[in-house]
């Protein structure tokens, strides 16, 4: 006899329910997708107690005729697919006919829903997945579903739902997602009789980020738009100058879908190399849209995950958009948006924090009410023209790093008939050095395209150069600037010219003994990369050689660079990384200090030198170089 049983119907979807059906948000997010799938253009989500107890959704979309009312909560009944090469190219939200049945399997459910060509709607209520009645009813077009009791017959599920914040807290979150994703949709989010979110729905994605970020959060944003080989891009993305401390803030939507994506996160973060401080993130809203037959979105039943093909090319198309939308003058630090107050604490912003889903958090429930939010306005996004770029050929020659000028060991002017300080001279021969002086154009950047044409107009002691533009009047940080052009001309020489030097005499290293695991876990990659090791036993190495030309206190470099990855110790030990490093402990080291006088000449330089970065506007520790005090804002300041 058999021991083999077939599960009935019912069983099979409580089961199956585990997958789709977490807690209440996804429930929401289910909801709402098909809402959105049927075309509604105004959606509203209603919580009791979280959702623990009951959820209600309600839209105007196109609505199911009343044969598809019984359908619909059969397992793998769904309108949007037809067959298996369907799912190839899905521009659905939906597409498994998985979700009503599981859901409907873990709670007590009540549709109502009329198409416009009915005259009346149909109700239908089913409990734990056993259909109740099925009634006409008198209703608008579009959906309602009212979701009661949920796990009412799974008390395992029950038990690992949270406080009814908390849940509440996770659906603020999902729906101000979704509101991004679609900006053309009325979204709105009630708890009891509360309103906790409502989107404006007008289509502009502006309009929306400013009521989830703030207004003054949003003017700090660049718009990108690109279109490509493979992908478009349409969006908001931060300016250097607002930075959070998590990557909650960002989110991607493939072809209108929002996924969780490490690999776009990644490249996000690459874009800002060096325009942000280390452990900051920016804030983005990005819209990609790729050919649906590249993406595969069945990877998990939650659909908030994707595979790409074509992952490698996806990731130079979307990271050169990303570059070329943050290289512009928009993106310089205004004064407006480092002023005391500006964007902290508003009611908008305090909610966005809030919105931040902190597991066991036992935060007070959020409270904001509609007219809490800012009124919306058109964003007028500061408008920077791009410049012309200027066609003087005069090229800047950097004072090399061991070579002392007359004015003094980092003047910024050329380099004449200087001799290197053998003093200063490290236990290794500085090649790259030596080859520079043999052929002083090796290193010559073109000016970056629409860095504005600056006038310098005298300094402001004992760290300050002002300089003013046609976008206004330009306060430079004389150091943050050298250091970036120091830094780019470094990770240039050093990225064409790597080799490890033997030490005269080696250096030994005591390590702590977290660390000392880490370089023997990345001691071939480190020795690759000219820092050759060995390690003495316990926690002590010898350190043998470093890369040429690149360090006057190895030690000092290398433990910085081990404090580094010790950040983040799965991070691969990669070339990029440790160039990127040395360059930047070396214009760190060698740029102007505070309190340096500068002539005119040597502001010029120095402008001249920023002129010509690759990323301007930030230090390589992610500070501004330039602040623009706008024509504008001058005009206001002086009540003109
Ligand atoms: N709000 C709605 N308005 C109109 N039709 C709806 C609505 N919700 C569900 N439907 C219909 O019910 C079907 C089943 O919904 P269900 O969410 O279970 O599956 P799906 O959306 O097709 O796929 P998935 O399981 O991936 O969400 C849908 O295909 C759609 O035809
Ligand atoms: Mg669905």
């Amino acid at each position: 006899m058999s021991n083999i049983t077939i599960l009935d119907e019912a069983t099979a979807n409580k089961i199956a329910a585990g997958e789709v059906v977490e807690r209440p948000v996804s429930v929401v997010k289910e909801l709402v997708e098909n809402s959105l799938d049927a075309g509604a253009n105004r959606i509203s989500v209603e919580l009791t107690q979280g959702g623990i107890t009951g959820i209600k959704v309600v839209d105007n979309g196109y609505g199911m005729p009343a044969e598809d009312v019984q359908l619909c909560f059969l397992r793998h009944a769904t309108s949007k697919i037809k067959r298996a090469e369907d799912l190839n190219s899905i521009l659905t939200l939906g597409f498994r006919g998985e979700a009503l049945p599981s859901i409907a399997a873990v709670s007590k459910v009540t549709l109502t829903t009329r198409t416009e060509d009915e005259l009346a709607g149909t109700t239908m209520q089913i409990e734990g997945g056993y259909m109740q009645n099925v009634v006409p009813t008198g209703c608008p077009v579009g959906t309602i579903i009212e979701i009661k009791d949920l796990f009412f017959n799974t008390p395992a599920r029950r038990k690992f739902l949270k406080t009814a914040n908390a849940e509440t807290s996770q659906v603020s979150d999902l729906i101000t997602r979704l509101a991004m994703a679609r900006p053309d949709v009325r979204f709105e989010l009630r708890s009891g009789n509360r309103v906790l979110f409502s989107s404006p729905g007008t289509g502009s994605l502006k309009d929306t980020a400013a009521v989830i970020f703030g207004l003054d959060n949003v003017r700090s944003m660049l718009e990108i738009g690109y279109q490509g080989k493979l992908l478009s891009v349409a969006g908001l993305i931060s300016k250097p100058v607002l930075t959070r401390a998590s990557r909650h803030y960002q989110n991607f939507f493939i072809n209108g879908r929002y996924i969780r994506s490490g690999f776009l996160s990644s490249i996000l973060q690459q874009a800002y190399d060096t325009l942000i401080p280390a452990g900051r993130f920016p804030i983005a809203i990005l819209h990609i849209d790729i050919d649906p037959t590249q993406v595969d979105v069945n990877v998990h039943p939650t659909k908030m995950e994707i595979r790409m093909a074509r992952e490698g090319e996806i990731q130079e198309e979307l990271l050169a958009a990303l570059s070329d939308s943050l290289n512009v003058p928009t993106a310089i630090t205004g004064l407006w948006e480092i002023m005391p107050g500006r964007t902290k604490n508003t009611a908008t912003d305090q909610r966005a924090e809030n919105l931040e889903v902190k597991p066991d958090s036992k935060e007070k429930e959020l409270q904001p009410k509609e007219s809490q939010h800012p009124r919306l306005v058109a964003c007028d996004l500061p408008s920077g023209k791009i410049m012309p770029p200027r066609h003087d050929q005069e090229q800047l020659h950097f004072s090399s790093r061991r070579i002392a000028p007359v004015r003094g060991k980092n003047s910024l002017l050329p380099d004449e008939g200087s001799s290197i300080n053998r003093e200063e001279i490290p236990p290794v021969v500085d090649v790259k050095e030596q080859q520079l002086k043999e052929n002083p154009n090796t290193y010559q950047p073109a000016e970056t395209l629409g860095f504005p044409v600056l006038v310098p107009a005298g300094q402001v002691p004992p760290t300050y150069v002002l300089a003013h533009g046609e976008g206004g009047l330009y306060i430079i940080d004389q150091h943050a600037a050298h250091e970036r052009v120091l830094y780019e001309k470094y990770l240039y020489l050093l990225g064409n010219y790597v080799e490890a030097q033997m030490l005269l005499e080696p250096l030994t290293l005591e390590i702590p003994h977290h660390e000392a695991q880490l370089i023997i876990k990345h001691i071939v990659d480190f020795n690759e990369l000219g820092f050759i090791l060995e390690h003495f036993g316990g926690d002590t190495f010898l350190l043998r050689g470093v890369p040429t030309n690149a360090i006057t206190e190895p030690k000092e470099v290398f433990l910085d660079l081990l404090a580094r990855l010790q950040e983040n110790p799965s991070q691969k030990v990669e070339k990029n990384l440790v160039l990127d490093h040395l360059a930047a402990a070396m214009a760190c080291r060698d740029a102007v200090k505070s309190g340096q006088h500068f002539s005119a000449v040597e502001t010029k330089a120095l402008l001249d030198g920023l002129a010509r970065c690759q990323k301007p506007y930030t230090c390589p520790h992610g500070r501004p170089t330039l602040i623009q005090i706008s024509q504008e804002e001058l005009k206001k300041r002086f009540k003109r």
